[in-house]
């Protein structure tokens, strides 16, 4: 029987986890049947509990869900634990809701697997502090870095996370200003400012010789935060679509057991992306 998953948020129509997750069982030979559904904003838990109510096998919470998950699950792996926030569920077979996060290993296959960035021994700035950079701090400090920074426009929430994640790691904490004369192998942006099409307003000179930059977002082109980096003399610079694909493979793999190859559904779902975003 055609096991169903859907991934769960408002909006949700322009989700790329349907396609994602229908190429990998096209891939695995898995039957599963994977949908999007819009919850109302205060409909999450129950638009979740009806899902799974009616058979469904497990669910991806997106935006803006991702803690109300937390809450509802019955309990934690331990990525979402620290993350505080869940984005896969999984039913389990005595029907319990396990909760976990793939962002943070999702972000630390693209970069090491797929792009071949060394984070071992570097310095990594990391610029923003809400609940995209709360998910990924994890896998890149188990990466073993040099030092972390974390820059955010209010400083205060740098300092919280922080402090959240101090044990795992040299992790320090700043606004903008006192990045002036810093230098990094690998900043990450995790501020929404590139959904707006905006910059975070950073002190030029911050990018060291063969230095990447990576932005958690995607689009059909550049963001300006990779263009801006690019500028500024890094070597590379990428966007969040090879994340977004390994997030959902290690949901696939918590859900199934089976692990999906993603790299001809990056090139794949890069197309797709292409072309929606043709003028
Ligand atoms: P998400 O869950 O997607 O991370 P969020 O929790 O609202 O969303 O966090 C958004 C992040 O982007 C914050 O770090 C925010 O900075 P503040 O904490 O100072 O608000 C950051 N951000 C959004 N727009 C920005 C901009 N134009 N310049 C700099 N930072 C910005």
């Amino acid at each position: 029987m055609t096991d169903r998953y859907a991934v769960v948020g408002n909006p949700i129509a322009h989700s790329k986890s349907p396609f994602i997750h229908a190429r990998f069982a096209e891939q695995t030979g898995e039957d599963i049947h994977y949908e999007a559904l819009l919850a109302p904003l205060d409909g999450f838990a129950r638009t979740a509990r009806a899902f799974f109510a009616e058979g469904g096998k497990g669910l991806n919470v997106t935006v803006p869900f991702k803690l109300e998950a937390y809450e509802l699950v019955d309990h934690l792996g331990a990525w979402a634990e620290r993350a505080g926030a869940v984005n896969t569920v999984a039913l389990e077979p005595d029907g319990l809701l396990l909760g976990e996060n793939t962002d943070g290993i999702g972000l630390e296959r693209d970069l090491t697997a797929n792009l071949q960035v060394r984070v071992a021994g570097r310095r990594l700035l990391v610029v923003g502090a809400g609940g995209a950079v709360r998910g990924i701090l994890e896998p890149l400090l188990r990466c073993e870095p040099r030092e972390l920074v974390i820059a955010n426009r209010t400083v205060a929430k740098a300092e919280l996370l922080r402090d959240l994640f101090a044990d795992l790691g040299p992790v320090h904490a700043c606004g903008f200003d006192a990045l002036a004369g810093e230098r990094f192998d690998l900043v990450v942006n995790g501020t929404s400012a590139s959904l707006g099409g905006a910059l975070p307003e950073l002190p030029p000179g911050l990018f060291a010789p063969r230095s990447v930059a990576y932005d958690l977002f995607y689009a059909p082109r550049p963001t300006p935060f990779m263009r801006w980096a690019l500028q500024q003399g890094a070597t590379r610079a990428f966007d969040g679509l090879g994340m977004l694909v390994e997030q959902a493979a290690e949901s696939f793999f918590i859900w199934r057991g089976v692990r999906p190859d993603t790299r001809p559904v990056i090139q794949a779902l890069r197309a797709v992306i292409a072309a929606d975003g043709a003028p």
